[in-house]
């Protein structure tokens, strides 16, 4: 068969490298790609704004099945237009992705269906949005409602902080996405990601990740897309699976059923494990409709099974006739970005070495922000490789990607040094 894929990233060159080898695979087009992707599949420049051009293109080309990795199309109904034009799809209709695309819509679920997250209140002016911080103080989380490219979290430590935030959000720092505010109560504890399947009907958990937010060793500087992630999460015993099955995922699931917007896609819940008298207890911090990146490229790694008939049993309604296998062995990624990242950075650096890495062995090399130049990679994003290893525990994976790393030369890149740090404390 044949399948398009949408997306550009490190998550979307795990699921093409996946995706390429099933034998059920014939053509696998890719738009807009990137600069590792063209060894999985053919790429193309569509523009994924225009559905109708989308939707053209898969006719045109026998394409069976469409994989939507990033969360913009699906916020914009790019799923919903290829349901009407009777296109399978994997990825939610814009109706159900609201669970991503609106804070503030997730938290009423929340509250309407007793699943357990931070207290907090939603806000349309800033006036009550500041006398609220007034009575609750700090520290205290603000956050934009809408999409904003992981940078709508303000972490407020104090009460001014809290005050500029409103004040930034509803000054449209951030568009549209800050049209409302959501303010959260603090919560303390490891974080963990936690992935679904589900088809509207049946919900099948996926491997545990942990992911890396902050861009310096230790946990320190500003929040990222991501900056390296793990599989398995230790942390996340069977029993806490369970209770975040129960109490959070199987609810969440319900309510869009109730709602009438069936949630059909991958389901990525960020949980905060927080502890009172030593019990852990999972907490929703936010739902994603979409994988997370760099936390797909060591669930890709680890996942043993053909990924293609999961991924159209998702979008058929049939995901209760699947089973997925696992690898036991763990499996680590580490992000390469441009110096300055998050903020500002400089495109176009020459990549070297990649080759060498190529040749080690238990260690792939996801490409994010790259492109091809005249035979040669260049670095044009903020993050741009994810050297992922694997070996039997997570020391030996993390070893893995970072021999691998030691022979990518790229002046301009960065890396953390101790990505998987929690796992590895012991
Ligand atoms: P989000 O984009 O909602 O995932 O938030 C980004 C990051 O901000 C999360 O991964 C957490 O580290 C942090 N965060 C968000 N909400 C809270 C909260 N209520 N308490 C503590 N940390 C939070
Ligand atoms: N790694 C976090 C995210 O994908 O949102």
């Amino acid at each position: 068969m044949n399948i398009l894929l949408i997306g550009s990233g490190g998550r979307e060159h795990a699921l093409a490298w996946k995706i390429a080898q099933s034998p059920l695979l014939d053509t696998l087009f890719i738009s807009p790609g990137n600069g590792g992707m063209e060894s999985c599949g053919t790429i193309i420049n569509l523009d994924v704004t225009d559905h109708r051009a989308v939707i053209q293109f898969a006719k045109d080309n026998n394409v069976e099945l469409v994989v939507i990795g990033p969360e913009a199309p699906l916020v914009a109904g790019l799923a919903n237009d290829l349901s009407v034009a009777n296109i399978p799809c994997f990825g939610p209709t814009k109706e159900a992705a609201i669970l991503e695309g609106s804070k503030g819509f997730t938290k009423d679920i929340c509250k309407d269906y007793n699943i357990p997250t931070a207290k907090y209140a939603r806000f349309t002016d800033a006036n009550s949005a500041k006398d609220y911080v007034s009575k609750e103080g700090a520290p205290i989380v603000i956050k934009a409602d809408g999409l904003a490219a992981g940078k709508g979290v303000i972490m407020a430590e104090t009460e001014k902080d809290a005050l500029s935030a409103i004040d930034e959000i509803f000054g449209g720092s951030f568009g549209d996405a800050g049209a409302e505010v959501v303010i959260e109560e603090t919560l303390y504890g490891e974080e963990a990601s936690f992935f679904v399947l589900t088809d509207g009907k049946t919900c099948l958990p996926l491997v545990t990740a942990q992911d890396h937010k902050r861009v310096f060793d230790g946990d320190k500087g500003p929040n990222t897309g991501g900056m390296g992630a793990y599989s398995p999460a230790p942390i996340m015993t069977d029993e806490l699976i369970a209770q975040t099955m129960r109490d959070i995922i199987e609810p969440t699931v319900r309510a869009m059923n109730d709602k009438g917007t069936p949630y059909k896609g991958v389901l990525y819940a960020g949980l905060m494990l927080t502890e009172k008298d030593g019990v852990k207890t999972p907490q929703l911090i936010e739902y994603n409709a979409r994988f997370g990146d760099p936390e797909c490229q060591v669930l890709m790694m680890r996942m043993k099974s053909d990924i293609i008939p999961a991924l159209l049993a998702v979008a058929n309604g049939t995901l209760e006739t699947v089973d997925l296998e696992w690898s036991e062995n763990p499996a680590l990624t580490v992000v390469m970005a441009t110096k300055g990242y998050p903020d500002s950075y400089e495109k176009g650096s020459e990549i070297k070495g990649l080759e060498k890495a190529d040749e080690l062995d238990n260690c792939q090399v996801f490409h994010a922000g790259t492109k091809k130049e005249d035979g040669k990679i260049k670095a044009i994003g903020g993050r741009v490789l994810n050297v992922t290893g694997v070996g039997a525990t997570i020391a030996e994976a993390q070893n893995n990607a970072y021999k691998a790393i030691d022979v990518i030369e790229w002046e301009d890149g960065f890396c953390r040094r101790d990505i998987g740090w929690r796992a590895l404390k012991g």
